[in-house]
């Protein structure tokens, strides 16, 4: 009887050996098959992203080159427009068309070169040029561009700086005036009455860096149309526009987009709060290098456009 009950734990022990090693030899098998099949699937992503960043690459290159080839022409069409606007023989209706076509002339431009800006951002191929940069001064040629056209809507432009501005900061002042000019652009364009608040305060300055480091917030508050929440994540994707076709004709929904990448270039993140029907508030803080004695020569960095 002894004897049975061995025999029979001998055969379950040597069955239940084989199915472990049969369940083994499975599982590395799948393994081995996992395995094939993942290195597959990363060669095969590898190939796509190629393809991804040589397609990209063409893109950048098309718009590019295009982009030269339009403009040419168009500069053409605007120096002439520019031209005719001074003529003193001109009939009023003349005068208006004439100031059309330099407008819409001067629209399509813009297009042109923000289309160039995210082909650019997307290839890679954006660098930053920081100079040395009179902040205040900077600052308020800015308000004064966006003035006109606040002024033409007939709201109101209010700047308030911080008195304690540094003077003179490191920076690429094209791209910072190209991201204030679209939001203080973006405020005025979408705000029929009231108006639009541009704050510049400084936060705190960081002197432990060999350089002090000011950062600084740039906010800018309207009393628009506001933007409901589910459009507020999407207005930063290339070609996203919310609210109704009238505003929309009035641009391609690129300005975000271009002003987010180059606020992130920066080190820093375009935040927004805004309550349709009240208005809207964009802001970002950045951390701007101070510059306290100017070098007799300070050679700036060649501009990548
Ligand atoms: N201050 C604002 N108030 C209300 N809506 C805004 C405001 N700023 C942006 N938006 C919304 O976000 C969308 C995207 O803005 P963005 O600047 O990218 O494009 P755009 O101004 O329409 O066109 P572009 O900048 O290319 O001329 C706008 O179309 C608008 O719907
Ligand atoms: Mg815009």
């Amino acid at each position: 009887m002894k004897r049975q009950v061995n025999r029979e734990l001998l055969v379950r022990s040597v069955c239940y050996a084989i199915e472990r090693k049969q369940a083994a030899e499975a599982l590395r098998k799948a393994n081995d098959e996992l395995e094939i099949r993942i290195a597959e699937r990363t060669t095969q992503l590898a190939k796509t992203n190629e393809e991804l960043k040589a397609a990209n690459k063409a893109k950048s290159e098309f718009f590019t080159n295009i982009s030269h080839e339009l403009r040419t022409p168009l500069n053409s069409i605007l120096g002439f427009a520019q031209v005719l606007q001074r003529a003193d023989n001109l009939i009023p209706e003349h005068k208006e068309s004439i100031d059309i076509i330099y407008q819409s002339g001067n629209h399509l431009l813009t297009m042109i070169n923000d289309i160039v800006n995210l082909s650019k951002i997307e290839a890679g191929k954006m660098h930053l040029g920081p100079q040395y940069l009179p902040l205040p001064e900077f600052l308020k040629t800015v308000v004064e561009i966006l003035r006109i056209k606040a002024e033409q809507k007939g709201i109101s432009l209010t700047y308030q700086p911080t008195s304690s501005l540094p003077a003179v900061i490191h920076a690429d002042e094209k791209r910072l005036r190209q991201v204030l000019i679209n939001l203080l652009g973006n405020a005025i364009k979408f705000t029929e009455k009231g108006g639009v608040t541009f704050k510049v305060a400084m936060l705190h300055v960081k002197e432990s860096s060999a350089y002090p480091e000011a950062s600084i917030r740039f906010e800018i508050a309207d009393t628009g149309i506001g933007i409901a929440p589910e459009q507020l994540e999407k207005i930063f994707l290339p070609f996203e526009q919310a609210g109704n076709s009238r505003n929309k004709a009035e641009g391609i929904g690129l300005g975000l987009a271009i002003s987010q990448k180059i606020v992130q270039m920066m080190g820093s993140i375009l935040q927004v709060q805004s309550q349709l029907g009240e208005g809207s508030v964009f802001w970002m803080d950045l951390d701007l290098q101070v510059v306290t004695g100017i070098p007799r020569s300070h050679p700036s960095l060649p501009d990548s456009e």
